[in-house]
């Protein structure tokens, strides 16, 4: 018996089958392209979605061995926001808009005028809408193709067409209805206000569960394709970053999740419904009646790659180890940024090498190295880099504790979990422990989950998360770094205010 967990991420989908002790049995992960067609626009075939998530529940059943009847359930997780349109026959009619396209600024600021400005995003919107959600792409398919948008019937965000594709329903569940940034966030279903003033039929939206609810099974002609048993249940499950929070445990409030990998997210379950500012977005959870905190940064493990790909590119070390030496060039880096003392000696790192959605909501931010000096050396720059990157997730920390959070522990989640250096740099940033669990496997896995809790197997999901997740390691603040941390962070808090302008002259605007 095992439950089946898929996450429709950017580069790939993941199935992972977990068995009732929440071990996991087997994973597969199958590839799809990305499409850039112009600057700042990014697609994906939703038909490329489907063919991937059919190979690898194939693929994931051959290789634990099991066969349809044996998977009890299944929960659906996947990259958040993507706009996918189908027509009256359920065809898809374009290209999805995935939620890194950066075409709709001009959409989002039509909502907030159709909405009343300011005071009506936080009366009605409670998030400030930016390019990443759903309802701006809607708009800008009306404006750009009306054709199109004539046909269209129904929209989904990603994971909802692979479970139209598996079952033949359109449904969606709290955490991903939030990002689409149509829904009244407070009540959990979708805000009439708000399809009224943005003039979207409510027939062209799903219908809205909690993420917990069964919401289809698997049709006949889906189990052919998939080696499924027809009429397995599909729980609502989770936009990628609530269902990563189920996945590290993160459903009382206290625990805040970092997930850090190119871009960085801070997570933070809350008991109650709160409006926070400063860049921080609050959606619904996957868990009934809590919401959470969700602080993203655009360019965190991105700025490393930069690193990476740039001013390391000629280093002899990172291209050729020593010889039967198979060494990551990260690790590399990282062993050379570790021997230099925290504070980098002055040296500053502006990490908004995208722009920043969280704190700044800034697409024209940009990064910086500030204090530089002749015996500043690579070393220092890979240093200050990992410090900025920590100091920008620090600022959405910093957030949810005015927002009222007391938080007891970051669980630390992503690529670079991995490093011992990551993780003291973020315990020392943060003055706070920084925790690693035995399953790493993100929003695969807490959907795997929440499948288990609606065959009744675990009694709720925070149940599901104590019997399964373990922490395997603690990494504590080192109090001397910590003072030479303090310094630089106030230093850092002071550039971005100080440096708007010329980031704003040097995105031509
Ligand atoms: C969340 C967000 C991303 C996507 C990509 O708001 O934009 O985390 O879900 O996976």
């Amino acid at each position: 018996m095992a439950f089946l967990g898929m996450d429709l991420g950017t580069t790939a989908v993941k199935a992972l089958l977990v068995d009732k002790g929440g071990r996991i049995l087997a994973s597969a992960t199958v590839e799809y392209p990305l499409y850039t067609p112009r600057p700042l626009w990014s697609e994906q075939n939703a038909e490329d979605w489907w063919a991937a998530t059919v190979q690898a529940i194939c693929a994931v059943l051959a290789k634990a061995g099991l066969n349809g009847d044996d998977v009890r359930s299944i929960g659906l997780s996947g990259q958040m926001h993507g706009l996918t349109l189908l027509d009256k026959s359920g065809a898809v009619l374009r290209p999805a808009i995935l939620w890194n396209d950066q075409r709709t600024a001009r959409q989002v600021q039509e909502m907030v005028d159709a909405i009343g400005g300011q005071a009506g995003v936080q009366r009605w919107m409670t998030n400030r809408p930016n390019p990443s959600y759903t309802a701006p792409k809607m708009l800008w398919v009306r404006e750009h193709e009306p054709r199109i948008y004539a046909k269209a019937k129904m929209a989904l965000v990603p994971k909802d067409f692979i479970r139209y594709k598996l079952s033949g329903e359109f449904a969606s569940e709290v955490t991903d209805a939030t990002g689409m940034a149509l829904l009244d966030i407070k009540k959990r279903d979708w805000s009439q206000k708000l399809l009224d003033v943005l003039d979207i039929p409510r027939s062209m939206l799903p219908s809205v569960s909690e993420s917990h609810v069964v919401t289809a099974s698997v049709s006949t002609s889906a189990a052919m394709l998939t080696g499924l048993r027809a009429g397995t249940p599909i729980v609502g499950g989770g936009g990628d970053v609530a269902a990563a929070g189920l996945g590290a445990g993160a459903v009382r409030e206290g625990i805040v999740m970092t997930i850090l990998g190119t871009s960085g997210v801070m997570f933070a379950c809350t008991n109650s419904f709160k409006a926070v500012k400063g860049g921080l977005e609050t959606f619904c959870h996957a868990v009934p009646d809590k919401w959470h905190f969700m602080g993203v940064m655009l360019s965190a493990g991105g700025s490393l790659r930069w690193v990476r790909d740039t001013l390391a590119k000629g280093d002899p070390n990172l291209v050729q180890p020593a010889p039967g030496l198979a060494l990551d060039p990260y690790d590399v880096m990282l062993d050379g940024a570790a021997k230099v003392p925290p504070g980098s000696q002055g040296l500053i790192f502006l990490p908004y090498l995208s722009g920043e959605r969280t704190p700044h909501q800034n697409p024209l931010a940009r990064g910086a190295f500030v204090g530089l000096t002749l015996t500043h050396t690579q070393a220092h720059l890979t240093r200050a880099v990992v410090e900025g990157v920590a100091f920008g997730l620090k600022d959405g920390l910093e957030l949810m504790r005015g927002a009222g959070l007391s938080i007891n522990e970051v669980r630390m989640t992503g690529g670079a979990a991995k490093s011992a250096f990551w993780r003291q740099t973020l315990a020392d940033v943060f003055d706070a422990d920084i925790t690693v669990l035995n399953i790493t496997e993100g929003g695969a896995y807490g959907v795997a989950l929440l499948a288990g809790v609606a065959s009744k197997h675990w009694k709720d999901i925070a149940q599901a998360c104590d019997a399964t997740l373990k922490p395997e390691s603690r990494t504590k603040p080192n109090r001397k770094a910590r003072s030479a941390y303090a310094e630089a962070y106030a230093r850092f808090k002071q550039l971005y205010p100080a440096l708007t302008q010329d980031f704003a002259a040097a995105a031509g605007a």
